[in-house]
């Protein structure tokens, strides 16, 4: 697998931001965690293939999409294949949704089992289909079912530290983080990560940091910071300014795992990694297909595919003529073939992973 190439040196401002590392452990229940860089959980990507993948770039921690607690205790196979973990990814957190207290206690207790070594709440998803089945973000307006589900959870988990991921509120003359974030840490919650959004405001604007500073002055326990960071002088300021205990990483990430490289060097005070080529570019994507065809079968490994492609081209000379191509592709022999050409492309002049936009919004 294509990794970062190691730099000759560090060029004057990243050699700034390696002064302020190394950055401290996050310290998760008993599990330590370096560097303290957490790839987002991300519905429909974060899979446990695309994990293994990107997690030698440098992530410290590695979070399942999100899974449906109802699922988990009817034992839907789609469901269980979700909360599959590789050895080589650990730690991983895996993250359940729902609302009743009773099926999210079973669900954890069981993705426990199944060998996760965190468990997470999502109380952070604004998608409709999520909020209209009272789940995400939706229990950001009722506190009270918040903490009660907390607290089922921490009972049911014998020994993996339970998390909670969320949002600011529901809406933005009611932000309830706080209260549910105190009360929780009260009943046993081991870590918060908290984007700087709230929930009806989906992906506009933008995450709002002041509020994670609060969260952290607020709790004893771990906090991540969440939200458009797409840089690693993004994540070092945000460290040093919030306090936060680490770094959540999320749409910057898509097709441009070398940016996890690049923060990952940062918070260890190493050099700053040279930017991918393009070859190193298209050799990873075509990594990525293989691992994606071998594993889910032809069909639904390119279909599964064409987003990723779609990121690992941005910026590559003539990319919407690649990209319409590889959507139209019939075999992966075909998108091979078109990766091939790709490998043959220069960069733009403008090269660079654009952030994602509201057309990720989950
Ligand atoms: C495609 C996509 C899927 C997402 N799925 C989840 C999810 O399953 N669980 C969750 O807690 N957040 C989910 N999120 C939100 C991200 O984890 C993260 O909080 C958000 O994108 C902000 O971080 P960023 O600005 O670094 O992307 C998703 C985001 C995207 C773009």
């Amino acid at each position: 697998m294509p990794r970062p190439t190691a730099p000759e040196a560090a060029p004057g401002a990243f050699a700034k931001l390696c002064a302020m590392a190394p950055a401290s452990p996050l310290k998760i229940g008993n599990i330590e965690i370096f560097p303290p860089l957490a790839l987002a959980p991300m519905a429909g990507v974060t899979n446990a293939l695309f994990r293994r993948l990107f997690k030698p770039f440098g992530l410290g921690l590695t979070v399942s999409e999100f899974v449906s607690a109802q699922s988990l205790v009817r034992k839907n196979a789609r469901t269980l294949e979700m909360i599959d973990v590789y050895a080589d990814e650990r730690p991983t957190s895996v993250q359940l949704h729902g609302n009743d207290p009773g099926v999210m206690a079973e669900a954890a207790r069981f993705v426990e089992e199944c060998g996760a070594d965190i468990v997470d709440i999502n109380f952070g998803c604004p998608a409709p289909k999520i909020v209209k089945g009272g789940d995400g973000a939706a229990i950001l307006r009722d506190p009270d079912l918040a903490v009660r589900i907390c607290d089922a959870v921490r009972k049911a988990v014998v020994n993996a530290p339970v998390t909670v991921k969320m949002r600011l509120g529901w809406e933005a003359d009611n932000f309830t983080y706080l209260d549910i974030a105190r009360r929780a840490e009260a009943v046993g919650i081991d870590a918060f990560t908290l984007h700087g959004r709230y929930g009806k405001q989906f992906y506009k604007g933008s995450s709002d940091w002041s509020y994670i500073a609060k969260l952290k002055e607020a709790l004893r326990v771990p906090v991540i910071g969440n939200g458009d960071i797409a840089s690693a002088s993004d994540a070092m300021r945000r460290l040093s300014e919030t306090g936060v205990d680490a770094i959540m990483v999320g749409r910057a990430s898509l097709g441009n795992p070398w940016l996890i490289a690049e923060i990952a060097a940062a918070m260890r005070g190493e050099p700053k990694p040279d930017a991918p080529t393009v070859h190193q570019r298209i050799d990873f994507a075509r990594a990525h297909l293989d691992a994606m065809v071998e594993r889910y079968g032809e069909k639904s490994g390119i279909l599964q595919m064409r987003k990723h492609l779609g990121w690992y081209l941005k910026g590559v000379h003539d990319a919407s003529t690649l990209r319409e191509r590889i959507n139209h592709a019939p075999s992966a022999d075909e998108v091979r073939a078109i990766l091939a050409l790709a490998r043959t492309r220069e960069l733009e002049p403008e090269a660079g992973v654009e952030e994602g936009g509201e057309a990720l919004a989950v």
